[in-house]
C-alpha cells in the first residue's frame, strides 16, 4: 500500500518496506548513485529517495526523473546520514508515470515571482509556498466546520443564484442564457426584458447568503453558511476577488454584543487550530513570507481584541493627526488606511468597532435608540483591514419597511425576509467573515490572489 509522506516523515521506521508516489522536486546525480526529492503535497517536505546504479533500468529512469516528473518508488526505509532528515528511502524500484522536460516544465529550482506564478495557476499548487497556503487553507475550513458543529450550529446551503441584492452596493453578476446578440426588449425597447429570461426575471450571482441564512436561522436557531460568494467591484487591490469564499453564521435570540463576542472566539480558534495542525507550514511562513506571522497569530490567540465606537474611532482618527488620503469625518466610510491605523498602528491587534451611521450601512442592520447608527460591527485587522463584517438585523417589521422605502428597496422583492419579522420575530445577529481574508492574514501572503487557488478578479479568469 502507498503511504504518505507526511506520515511516513513522523512515524515512519528502519527496515519498513513502503511504497510512495508523487512528483519529483530535485534530482542530484552521483557516480554510482543518485538522490531524488520527492513530493506529494502531504507536506511541505518530500521524502529523499536513493538510486543505486544497479537498479533495472537506471540509465533510462534518471534519464526521466526530472523535477516535475511524477512516479512511485518501492524501497525500504533507512535512517539518513544526511541532515534535516530523519529518514530516507533506498529505493528497490522505481516507476516513472510522466515526465517533465526540463526544457520547458515551467518549475524549475530556483524562485519564482508570486506574478508569475498566477500565470501558471495549473502548476503553481506544486511550489513550497502555495503548497503551504493550499494546506493551511485546508485546515482553516476545518477549523471553521468544527468551531461551529462543535456548538451545535446547523450548516446551511444557501443559493448561488438569486434575485436579491443583499448589501444593496450594487456590485452583481447578472446571470442569464438569453441570447446576448439578439436579448429580448421590453415594449417601450428602452430596456432588456428578463422576464423572458430563464427565471422569468433578472437573476445575479450571490454577494452573500446572509438573507436565506435568516431563513434558516429563524428554524434552527444557530445556523452558518460557508460558500462562494461574488462581487463585481472593480477594485484592483490586494485584498478583493471577484470570487471569494464567505463563511456566514447568524443567530437567533442573539444581539451585537453576542454577535461580537462570537466573531472573537471564532478567529481564535482559527488560528489556534491551525498553529495545532500546519506547525512545519507556518513556520515556512514565517522565515520566508513574513516574519511577523507566528507574534500575530500569538497576539490574536491571547489578547483581548479592543471594542470601541465608530463615534471613537473617528475622534481616534482625528486625534491622531495623521495625513489619511481620504478625508476623516462623522458620517463617512472607514477606508481603508484608517482601518489599518486603528489596528496596526493604534491599538496593535484586532478591533471591533461597532454601532455606525446609519447613511453607510445595508438596509437590514438594526437602527440603534440614537436613530443615527445601527448596530453593526466590523472586525479590523492589522495588515488587512476588514476581515469580518456583521451586525444585528432589524427584527422591527415597521422600522425594517420605513428603511427600505428610504432607501427604494421594493417590499414586493423582498417579500419572503418581510415575513420573517411578520412571523415569530425574535432578535438576531451574524456576520461575513472573508475565508481568504483569514488566510492571507493568517499567513502574511502580500496577495489575496496567491490564496484562492485559482483567483477571479478583473481581467483574470483563465484557469
Ligand atoms: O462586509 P460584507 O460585505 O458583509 C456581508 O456580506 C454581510 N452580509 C455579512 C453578514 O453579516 N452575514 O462582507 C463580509 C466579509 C468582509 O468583511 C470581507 O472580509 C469579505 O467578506 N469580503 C471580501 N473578501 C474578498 N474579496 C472581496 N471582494 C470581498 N468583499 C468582502
Ligand atoms: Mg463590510
Amino acid at each position: 500500500m502507498t503511504r504518505r509522506i507526511v506520515e511516513i516523515l513522523k512515524k515512519g521506521q528502519p527496515e519498513e518496506t513502503i511504497t510512495i508516489q508523487g512528483w519529483v522536486r530535485t534530482k542530484r546525480e552521483q557516480k554510482g548513485f543518485a538522490f531524488i526529492e520527492v513530493n506529494d503535497g502531504s507536506s511541505m517536505s518530500g521524502l529523499q529517495a536513493i538510486l543505486n546504479a544497479d537498479l533495472p533500468d537506471y540509465e533510462t529512469i534518471l534519464k526521466n526523473l526530472n523535477t516535475g516528473a511524477s512516479v512511485e518508488v518501492e524501497g525500504i526505509l533507512a535512517p539518513s546520514p544526511g541532515k534535516g532528515q530523519r529518514i530516507e528511502l533506498q529505493a528497490s524500484s522505481v516507476k516513472v508515470y510522466g515526465d517533465a522536460d526540463p526544457n520547458t516544465y515551467p518549475l524549475q529550482k530556483k524562485r519564482h515571482s508570486f506574478e508569475f506564478l498566477r500565470t501558471i495557476a495549473h502548476l503553481r499548487s506544486r511550489t513550497n509556498t502555495l503548497g503551504a497556503v493550499m494546506r493551511v487553507r485546508n485546515a482553516c475550513a476545518t477549523a471553521i466546520h468544527k468551531f461551529f458543529q462543535d456548538k451545535g450550529f446547523i450548516w446551511v446551503h444557501t443559493p448561488i443564484i438569486t434575485a436579491n441584492d443583499c448589501e444593496g452596493a450594487g456590485e452583481l453578476f447578472t446571470v442569464t442564457n438569453l441570447d446576448l446578440n439578439n436579448t429580448p426588449k421590453k415594449e417601450d425597447k428602452s430596456a432588456i426584458d428578463f422576464e423572458q429570461d430563464f427565471f422569468g426575471r433578472r437573476a445575479y450571482l450571490t454577494v452573500s447568503g446572509q438573507l436565506q441564512a435568516e431563513v434558516m436561522a429563524m428554524a434552527f436557531q444557530n445556523v452558518y453558511t460557508f460558500g462562494p460568494t461574488f462581487r463585481a467591484e472593480n477594485s484592483n487591490t490586494s485584498r478583493h476577488l471577484a470570487e471569494f469564499w464567505m463563511v456566514e453564521p447568524e443567530m437567533a435570540f442573539c444581539d451585537i454584543v453576542g454577535d461580537r463576542d462570537l466573531a472573537e472566539e471564532f478567529l481564535k480558534y482559527i488560528f489556534k487550530y491551525v498553529l495545532e495542525t500546519c506547525p512545519e507550514d507556518m513556520e515556512f511562513f514565517n522565515k520566508r513570507i513574513d516574519n511577523s506571522v507566528l507574534a500575530t497569530a500569538d497576539n490574536i490567540i491571547n489578547n483581548e481584541f479592543e471594542r470601541i465606537s465608530y463615534t471613537e474611532a473617528i475622534d481616534l482618527l482625528v486625534k491622531s493627526n495623521k495625513k489619511f488620503e481620504f478625508p476623516v469625518e462623522w458620517g463617512l466610510d472607514l477606508q481603508s488606511e484608517h482601518e489599518r491605523y486603528l489596528a496596526e498602528e493604534l491599538f496593535k491587534k484586532p478591533v471591533i468597532v461597532t454601532d455606525y451611521p446609519v447613511g453607510i450601512k445595508a438596509f437590514y442592520m438594526r437602527l440603534n435608540d440614537d436613530n443615527k447608527t445601527v448596530a453593526a460591527m466590523d472586525v479590523l485587522a492589522p495588515k488587512i483591514g476588514e476581515i469580518i463584517g456583521g451586525s444585528q438585523r432589524e427584527e422591527r417589521l415597521d422600522v425594517l419597511e420605513t428603511r427600505m422605502k428610504d432607501l427604494d428597496i421594493p417590499p414586493e422583492e423582498l417579500w419572503w425576509y418581510l415575513d420573517l419579522r411578520r412571523y415569530g420575530t425574535v432578535p438576531h445577529a451574524g456576520f461575513g467573515l472573508g475565508f481568504e481574508r483569514v488566510v492571507q492574514f493568517m499567513t502574511g501572503m502580500a496577495n489575496i490572489r496567491d490564496v484562492i487557488p485559482f483567483p477571479r478578479a478583473p481581467l483574470s479568469a483563465e484557469f
